[in-house]
């Protein structure tokens, strides 16, 4: 790679995936071009090497382009999003704006850029979640689309930019699903760091429904091996599925999160479990989602190496240890 494009580097899995890219490649220019909304934070990717911070929007299609004209970009993963669920429900805008207009405009810079004949790689970041609610099996590369939320509708939109953005120009674009990431560094907002804080003040931890909704969680750093794989041997064109193949209802999870919390802190079994509450379910909450990922496994050889425990505890740890500073 002579430049590579982050952008949404100094969100969570954007932040993840500057700080493996800056170690395993410290001679490849790293440029992040972020925003800089309530989600990101700046702290996380400072003073790595090789990468610049550009503040800036994806919607800016004269900053982009300047981007593209001055830094020698030839490979681009694109994670900037708007990305909380509950927040799409109460305010879409945001979430067409730049989830779709914001990956048209990078597209379309890509394209002026690159032409169709070249060696170059846009990687779209996207989700499961455009596969919308499933009742069995695992959704597939290909399966129709069916979101539900207007978060999932924007990403789903924004897919189907990329794959024209191939089919029409020949641009090579990769895209990528992945189910819900944990991990270190996510924003409070979130399921996991929000019930580890609640849970380490005695306060009530809410759970939609009856907490059957199933998931299956992935370990942001196992997220992140898989897009450097997909960055560099994928097909163009190709959709990549990422999952951790078991899938867990909201209650299990929270279960064993509490339970992970409960040994770290050193209290009596069972204590953190009481801060469980039920509440109203949000509406279109998607009863289930689950993935399949064997493209991934078998073409490309990736697979998961955090246990789900594992993984646990490295984010308890970290919430933690933020709480004591
Ligand atoms: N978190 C998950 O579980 C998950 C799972 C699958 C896919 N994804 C996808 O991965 C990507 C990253 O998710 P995340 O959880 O790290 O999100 P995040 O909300 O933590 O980070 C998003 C980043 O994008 C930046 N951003 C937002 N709008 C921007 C704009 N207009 N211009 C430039 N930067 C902007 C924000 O400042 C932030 O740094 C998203 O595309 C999301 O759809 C997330």
């Amino acid at each position: 790679m002579k430049g590579l494009l982050v952008t949404g580097g100094a969100g969570f899995i954007g932040s993840h995936f500057v700080r493996r890219m800056s170690r395993r490649h410290p001679d490849t220019p790293l440029v992040v071009l972020d925003k800089l909304t309530y989600a990101a934070d700046p702290a996380r990717i400072q003073g790595l090497q090789g990468v610049e911070l550009v503040t800036g929007d994806i919607c800016d299609a004269a900053l982009v382009g300047a981007l593209f004209a001055s830094r020698g970009l030839d490979a681009v993963v694109h994670f900037a999003a708007e990305s909380h669920v509950d927040r799409s429900i109460d305010g879409p805008e945001a979430f067409i704006q730049t989830n779709l207009v914001g990956t048209f405009t990078l597209l379309e810079a890509a394209r002026r850029a690159w032409g169709s004949e070249t060696s170059a790689r846009f990687l779209h970041v996207s989700t499961d979640e455009v596969y919308g609610s499933l009742e069995q099996g695992e959704a597939r590369e290909g399966d129709p689309y069916a979101p539900n939320s207007p978060y999932s509708a924007s990403k789903a939109g924004s897919d189907h930019l990329a794959r024209a953005y191939h089919i029409t120009y020949g641009l090579p674009v990769l895209v990528t699903h992945c189910t819900n990431n944990y991990g270190p560094f996510q924003h409070p907002e979130k399921l996991i760091p929000l019930a580890i804080h609640r849970m380490v003040q005695e306060e009530a931890v809410p759970i939609y429904g009856d907490g059957l909704n199933t998931r299956d969680w992935l370990f942001v750093e196992d997220h992140c091996a898989a897009l450097e794989m997909v960055l560099s041997k994928g097909r163009p064109g190709a959709t990549y599925g990422i999952s951790q193949g078991a899938g867990q209802t909201n209650l299990a999870l929270l279960e064993a999160l509490a339970d992970v919390v409960d040994q770290v802190l050193n209290r009596p079994a069972g204590s953190s479990r009481r801060c469980f509450t039920f509440v109203r379910d949000r509406p279109g909450h998607d009863r289930r989602y689950a993935l399949n990922s064997e493209r991934l496994r078998q073409d490309l050889g990736w697979q998961p190496e955090t246990s789900f425990q594992e993984g646990l505890r490295r984010t308890v740890e970290h919430y933690l240890s933020l709480a004591a500073l």
